[in-house]
C-alpha cells in the first residue's frame, strides 16, 4: 500500500518521496502539498513535519520539543489535540507521557516567545500535533489533513462491512484502473468501489467536497488562502463527463438502496447504472473491462470462512461469463484462493482494518 501511496505522491509532484512502514515520506511545495492534500485516494492523513528529536527519556523530549516554534505555526487561540504513536520497535515511554511532554513543551513555547499560554482543551482541536515514535526518536508533525482522507463526504450508514474507501483506491491502483474502460462491481454492498470507480472515471479530486476550514493546514499562520481556493477551481475545472459506464450490482435489494443513496449524495448518478442481481446471474455488461468483487466473509457478513465450493463457482462464472475482462476479487488470505481455478496474474496482500485479505487478479481470455 505504502508503494502505490508512493507513486500516487509522485505523480501529484512531491519529490525525495521514500515509503516506509505504513508511512510514506516526501517534500512538497505549498502548492504541491495543497493538491497532495485534494486529490490523494490512497492517503489516510498527512501530516507535515515540524522536527525529528532524540526521545530517550520524557525530561530530552521536552527539552527538545520545547525549542519548536509552535508559536510561529498556529494561534494561541487554538485547541490542540495530541496523539502519540509508536511503530512497531516500541517505546518504553508511554504514549500519553510523550503525549504530556509534548504539550507541556507547546506551553513553554508560547510562555516563552508571546508570555501567552496557549488553549489548554483538546476539544473540537483543528490542531492535531503528532508524535511518532521510532528508533529512540520523536517525529514531531502537525496534522494537515484535520478528518482522516478516507472520508468522501458520500458515505451512507446500514451496510454491516463496507470497505475503507482509500482500501477500495489501493484496489483500483493495483488493478491499474485508470477510468478509460467499463467497470462492475457486483458485489457492490453500500457501493464504495463502483463510486471510487465512478470518482477516477470522472476525473474528480477525492476530497473536492470538502468544506471551507476542512482541512487542518486551513488553521495555520502561513494559509494561503489565495492559491487554495485557485487549486479547488482549477480541480473543479478539471472534471469531465465519464466515457465509460460503471455498473454495480448486489444480492441483497437494502444494500443496494443504500448503494443508490450513496451514489446519489455522490452526484454520480448518470455515472453508475445499479440493479438488484445474484452475481451467478450477471454477464459482462461490455466487451471490456475491470470486475472488482469484495466477496463476502467474516463475522459481520456471513459468519463463516469463506468456502471451497463458493470460490469454485465465482471462478467458473467469471470463465464462462467474462471473456476479455480482467477480474479482481477480495478474499480472506487465509480462503482456499486455489479453488477459483484460474491462474492469477498477481496476488496482493492487504489488512482491511486489522483483517488479512488478499487480492487476486485473473485476465480471462
Ligand atoms: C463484503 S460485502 C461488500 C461490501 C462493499 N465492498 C462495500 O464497500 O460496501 C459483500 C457483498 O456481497 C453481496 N453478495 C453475497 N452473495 C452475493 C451474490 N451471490 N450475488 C451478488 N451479491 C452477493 C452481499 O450482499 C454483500 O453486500
Amino acid at each position: 500500500m505504502t508503494g502505490l501511496l508512493a507513486n500516487e505522491i509522485a505523480s501529484i509532484g512531491g519529490t525525495d518521496v521514500r515509503a516506509a512502514y505504513r508511512v510514506v515520506y516526501f517534500c512538497a511545495s505549498k502548492e504541491v502539498a495543497y493538491k497532495v492534500h485534494l486529490h490523494s485516494r490512497l492517503a489516510n492523513r498527512i501530516c507535515r513535519v515540524l522536527k525529528e528529536i532524540p526521545a530517550q527519556s520524557p525530561t530530552i523530549i521536552f527539552d527538545k520539543a520545547k525549542k519548536i516554534r509552535f508559536h510561529e505555526l498556529f494561534s494561541e487561540r487554538q485547541a490542540i489535540s495530541i496523539h502519540v504513536v509508536a511503530a512497531n520497535d516500541g517505546s518504553k515511554i508511554p504514549n500519553h507521557l510523550i503525549g504530556s511532554k509534548l504539550r507541556e513543551a507547546i506551553n513553554d513555547c508560547f510562555q516563552h516567545h508571546l508570555e501567552i499560554t496557549p488553549n489548554q482543551s483538546a476539544r473540537d482541536a483543528a490542531i492535531g500535533i503528532t508524535g511518532y515514535f521510532h528508533n529512540k526518536r520523536l517525529l514531531v508533525s502537525v496534522d494537515t489533513s484535520f478528518e482522516g482522507l478516507h472520508k468522501r463526504g458520500f458515505r451512507v450508514a446500514g451496510h454491516p462491512a463496507p470497505l475503507s474507501e482509500t482500501l477500495a483506491a489501493a484496489l483500483l491502483a493495483v488493478c491499474e484502473y485508470d477510468g478509460t474502460m467499463s467497470f462492475f462491481d457486483p458485489m457492490c454492498g453500500s457501493g464504495t468501489i463502483a463510486v471510487e470507480a465512478a470518482q477516477i472515471a470522472t476525473h474528480r479530486a477525492s476530497q473536492i467536497h470538502r468544506k471551507k476550514g476542512g482541512f487542518g493546514f486551513e488553521y495555520l499562520h502561513d494559509f494561503d488562502s489565495r492559491l487554495w481556493q485557485n487549486i479547488q477551481d482549477q480541480a473543479r475545472a478539471a472534471e469531465v463527463p465519464a466515457k465509460v459506464k460503471i455498473f454495480a450490482s448486489d444480492i441483497e435489494p437494502q444494500f443496494v438502496e443504500i448503494a443508490q443513496k450513496t451514489i446519489t449524495k455522490a452526484q454520480l448518478e448518470t455515472v453508475v447504472q445499479l440493479e438488484t442481481k445474484d452475481f451467478f446471474n450477471t454477464e459482462k455488461p461490455a466487451e471490456r473491462g475491470l470486475l472488482l468483487a469484495n466477496i463476502p466473509y467474516g463475522l459481520r457478513m456471513t459468519g463463516k470462512d469463506v468456502s471451497a465450493e463458493f470460490l469454485r463457482t465465482i471462478g467458473d462464472h467469471l470463465k464462462n461469463h467474462f471473456k476479455g475482462w480482467r477480474c479482481g476479487i477480495l478474499a480472506p488470505a487465509s480462503s482456499p484462493l486455489k479453488e477459483i481455478g484460474l491462474k492469477p496474474q498477481k496476488k496482493v496482500p492487504f489488512m482491511n482494518g486489522d483483517f488479512p485479505v488478499k487480492l487476486i487478479i485473473f485476465d480471462i481470455y
